[in-house]
């Protein structure tokens, strides 16, 4: 039979895993990675989307910033930046769009 103290150990360490977890994507570029954003973009340079800097230059002092952004990244974003359509990002709730444009908009360099 196993000793109580391991059991209890035991348990620690499974909570410590959950918690570890639920606060995966708690930060900006964590959520970016686990949403799949980084296919398509990165902080400093572009690829199939705009540089978050670049986002954040044109945006950064616009009043409503966030909610403009957030709204781009949960219906998709035609010829704002050139030919190719950013898809809606349909696995995204709301929470987590603002959080991602508030994320890109502080990376304004
Ligand atoms: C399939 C590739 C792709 C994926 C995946 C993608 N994007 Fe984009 N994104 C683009 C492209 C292309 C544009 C430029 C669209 C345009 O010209 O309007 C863009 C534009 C943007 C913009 C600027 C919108 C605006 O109003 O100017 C933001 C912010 C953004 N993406 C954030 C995200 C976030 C956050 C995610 C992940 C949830 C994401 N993107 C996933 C390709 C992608």
């Amino acid at each position: 039979m196993m000793p109580v103290r391991t059991l209890r150990l035991g348990a620690l360490l499974a909570l410590a895993a959950l918690h570890a977890a639920a606060g995966a994507q708690t930060t900006g570029p964590d959520l970016a990675k686990a949403k799949n954003c980084m296919a398509c973009h990165s902080v400093e340079a572009k690829l199939v989307g705009p540089s978050y800097q670049s986002v954040a230059q044109r945006y950064g002092s616009e009043a409503g910033a966030a909610d403009k952004l957030a709204t781009s990244i949960r219906k998709g974003s035609v010829r704002k930046w050139g030919a190719i359509p950013m898809p809606a990002q349909n696995a995204v709730n709301d929470d987590e769009a603002q959080k991602l444009a508030q994320w890109i908009l502080s990376l304004k360099p």
